[in-house]
C-alpha cells in the first residue's frame, strides 16, 4: 500500500515554482503578486487563508490579505474585489469560502476578473475546464491532478468514482479525470447524495474520490481492494482528549480502506497540501499572462 504523501507532491510542486521565482527575479521582473480576501474570522478559514499567504513567503510571491468583518456588505466586498480587478500589481485574487449567508457567493465569484481567477470559480473557467481549454483549474481538483502526476498513477481506462458534485470539487474533478490527457482518460462515475447504490459503484472504483464532507463515510468494505483512494473531506470533530478540542478527519475511514486499497492520500497531509500547491501555479500562470 502506497501512502500518496501530500507534503512530499506539494514541496517538489512549491520547489519549481520557487525556482522560477527566482529566476524571474534575476532577470529584474517583479514577484507575482496573489490577494486573498478573508470575510469574518471562521476558524478554519483562517487556517486556509494563512497556510495560502505562508506559502505565497515560501516560492517568493508577494501576498496581501484584505480581511473585512463578517458583516461586511456585499456592495463593499464587490468594491474591494473590482479594485483588486483594477489593480495592475495583483495578478490573482481569491475570495475564502464560505461567506456569510447575507452575500451571494455567486456574484463574488463572477466579480472576480477571469484573468485573475486562480481558484477557478468564475463560470468562464468552469466553461473552458469542460470544453478541454486552457485555464484556471478549480485548486483542489487541479492539485489532486499534480498529485496523481506526481505519483505516476495509471489513470488511462481505469473507473473512477467521484462522490461529491460541488463546483468547487466533484464537478470538475470528474470533468478532468474524464478528460483526454495523461492522467485523465478515466470512465468517471459522479455520485451524489441522491445515489442509489453507492457502495456497489464505490466497490467497482479502480480510483475512489471522496468529497462528500461526511467524516470516515468511506469503509473498507466498499473499496476494491487496489483501488487509489483520494481523500479530499476536511471535517472538524470535536474530540475533548485532541489539544485543540477538535480532530480533523477525511472522508474516509483511513485505517481500515489502508488495509484494502493500493494507494491512498492521508488526511490531513494529502490533498489539501496539494490544493494550495494547484492556487500557487495558478498564480504563477495569471502573472505570466499578465506580464507578457
Ligand atoms: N482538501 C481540500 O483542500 C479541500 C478543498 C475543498 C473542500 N474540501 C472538503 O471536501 C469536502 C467536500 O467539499 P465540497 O465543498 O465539495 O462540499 P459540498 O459543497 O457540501 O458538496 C458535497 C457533495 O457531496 C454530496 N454528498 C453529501 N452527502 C452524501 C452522501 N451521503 N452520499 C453521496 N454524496 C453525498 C452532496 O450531494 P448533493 O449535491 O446531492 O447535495 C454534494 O454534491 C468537505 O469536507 C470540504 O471541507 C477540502
Amino acid at each position: 500500500m502506497q501512502v500518496l504523501d501530500g507534503k512530499i507532491a506539494s514541496q517538489s510542486v512549491k520547489e519549481q515554482l520557487r525556482q522560477e521565482v527566482s529566476q524571474l527575479m534575476a532577470e529584474g521582473k517583479r514577484a507575482p503578486h496573489l490577494a486573498a480576501i478573508l470575510v469574518g474570522s471562521n476558524g478554519a478559514s483562517e487556517t486556509y487563508v494563512a497556510n495560502k499567504v505562508k506559502s505565497c513567503a515560501e516560492i517568493g510571491f508577494e501576498s496581501t490579505l484584505v480581511r473585512l468583518e463578517e458583516t461586511v456588505s456585499e456592495e463593499a466586498l464587490l468594491n474591494t474585489i473590482q479594485n483588486l480587478n483594477n489593480d495592475a500589481g495583483i495578478d490573482g485574487i481569491l475570495v475564502q469560502l464560505p461567506l456569510p449567508k447575507h452575500i451571494s457567493e455567486q456574484k463574488v465569484i463572477e466579480t472576480i476578473h477571469p484573468d485573475k481567477d486562480v481558484d477557478g470559480f468564475h463560470p468562464n473557467s468552469v466553461g473552458k475546464l469542460v470544453q478541454g481549454l486552457e485555464t484556471f483549474v478549480p485548486a483542489t481538483p487541479y492539485g489532486i491532478m499534480l498529485m496523481l502526476e506526481h505519483f505516476n498513477i495509471s489513470t488511462k481506462g481505469k473507473h473512477a468514482v467521484v462522490i461529491g458534485r460541488s463546483n468547487i470539487v466533484g464537478r470538475p474533478m470528474s470533468v478532468l479525470l474524464s478528460s483526454n490527457h495523461a492522467y485523465g482518460n478515466c470512465t468517471v462515475t459522479i455520485c451524489h447524495s441522491h445515489t442509489a447504490n453507492l457502495k456497489e459503484i464505490c466497490l467497482q472504483g479502480d480510483i475512489i474520490v471522496a468529497a462528500l464532507g461526511r467524516p470516515e463515510f468511506v469503509k473498507a468494505d466498499m473499496v476494491k481492494p487496489g483501488a487509489v483512494i483520494i481523500d479530499v473531506g476536511i471535517t472538524r470533530v470535536n474530540d475533548a482528549t485532541a489539544k485543540k478540542g477538535y480532530r480533523i478527519k477525511g472522508d474516509v475511514a483511513y485505517n481500515e480502506v489502508a488495509t484494502v486499497a493500493g494507494a491512498i492520500t492521508p488526511v490531513p497531509g494529502g490533498v489539501g497540501l496539494m490544493t494550495i500547491a494547484g492556487l500557487m501555479k495558478n498564480t504563477l500562470v495569471a502573472y505570466k499572462r499578465r506580464i507578457s
